[in-house]
C-alpha cells in the first residue's frame, strides 16, 4: 500500500527528530503533555499514546512504570521508538483507520500529542482517541488553534510555511486547524467534558514565527452519542 505524505515525511525525517527537536523552545508540545499529565499519572495506569513518534511524550510514564502502547502511521518513528524503549508495545497504525486491534481495550489515560494538526478528519480522530479512553478516564491532547486573528493561523487549512517564513518544521505538509469551540462540540458528542486547556507556543517558523497549540486535558464522563 502506498504511504501516506505524511507517513512519508516522519520516515525521512525519523533519524533526526529527537536531536531536531531537543533545544529547549524548538517543540514544546510534549513538556506540555507531561506537565499537564503530572501527579495524575500512577505506575498502575494503561496508557495510549497515539502519534508516539520517538516516545517523547511515553519516556517519563514508561520509567514510572505505566503500560504503554504507541501507535505511530511512520514505521521509522516507530523503529526510533523501539529502540529506545525495547519492551514498549508499539503498532504501525493510522487513527483515521480506526485502531479496531485495540477494539476490546480501553486506558486510563489517552494521549495525542502534536499530530491532530495532520489529520485531515479530526472529528473522526478525536472518536477513536476517545473511545478508547476508559470511564472516567483521560484524554490529553494537542491541535493546532485557528485564531482568526493572526495572519499565519487564520486558514482552516493550509501548506506549511504558507504565509509566513518557511520552515524546517514538517515544511509542506498540510495542517489542519480548529477553534476550541469546535474541537468542545466534538468531545461533547463523544462524552468527554473538557477540565483543563490552555494555549501555548509549540514552536517557531523559521526561527521567528510563533505556532499556537491548545492543549487540552479532558475526562470521560458518559458514553458517546454518537
Ligand atoms: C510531530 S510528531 C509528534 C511525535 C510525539 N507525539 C511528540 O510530540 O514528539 C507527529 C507524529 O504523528 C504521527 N502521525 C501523523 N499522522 C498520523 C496518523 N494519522 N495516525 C498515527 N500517527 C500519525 C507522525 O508519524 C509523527 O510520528
Amino acid at each position: 500500500m502506498k504511504k501516506s505524505e505524511v507517513a512519508s515525511y516522519y520516515d525521512t525525517l525519523a533519524s533526526i527528530y529527537d536531536h531536531a527537536t531537543q533545544e529547549a523552545g524548538k517543540w514544546t508540545p510534549p513538556q506540555e503533555a507531561v506537565q499537564m499529565l503530572s501527579g495524575l499519572i500512577e505506575a498502575v495506569h494503561s496508557i495510549l499514546d497515539v502519534g508516539v513518534g520517538t516516545g517523547q511524550v511515553s519516556a517519563p510514564f514508561l520509567k514510572m512504570g505505566c503500560h504503554v502502547c504507541g501507535i505511530d502511521i511512520s514505521s521509522e518513528m516507530l523503529a526510533i521508538c523501539r529502540r529506545k524503549f525495547p519492551t514498549m508495545e508499539v503498532h504501525e497504525a493510522s487513527i483515521l483507520d480506526g485502531l479496531r486491534f485495540l477494539e476490546d481495550r480501553s486506558f486510563d489515560v489517552v494521549t495525542a500529542v502534536g499530530f491532530l494538526e495532520f489529520v485531515t478528519d479530526i472529528e473522526r480522530a478525536i472518536q477513536v482517541l476517545s473511545d478508547r479512553v476508559k470511564h472516567d478516564g483521560l484524554l490529553c491532547f494537542t491541535f493546532e488553534e485557528r485564531i482568526s486573528d493572526y495572519p499565519p493561523q487564520s486558514q482552516v487549512q493550509s501548506r506549511s510555511g504558507a504565509g509566513s517564513v518557511q520552515t524546517g518544521h514538517a515544511q509542506g505538509l498540510m495542517h489542519y486547524r480548529q477553534t476550541l469551540d469546535e474541537v468542545t462540540e466534538i468531545l461533547e458528542l463523544c462524552g468527554i467534558q473538557i477540565e483543563q486547556n490552555h494555549r501555548f507556543q509549540a514552536y517557531t517558523k523559521g526561527g521567528i514565527v510563533p505556532v499556537f497549540y491548545q492543549i487540552v486535558l479532558a475526562r470521560r464522563i458518559k458514553a458517546p452519542q454518537y
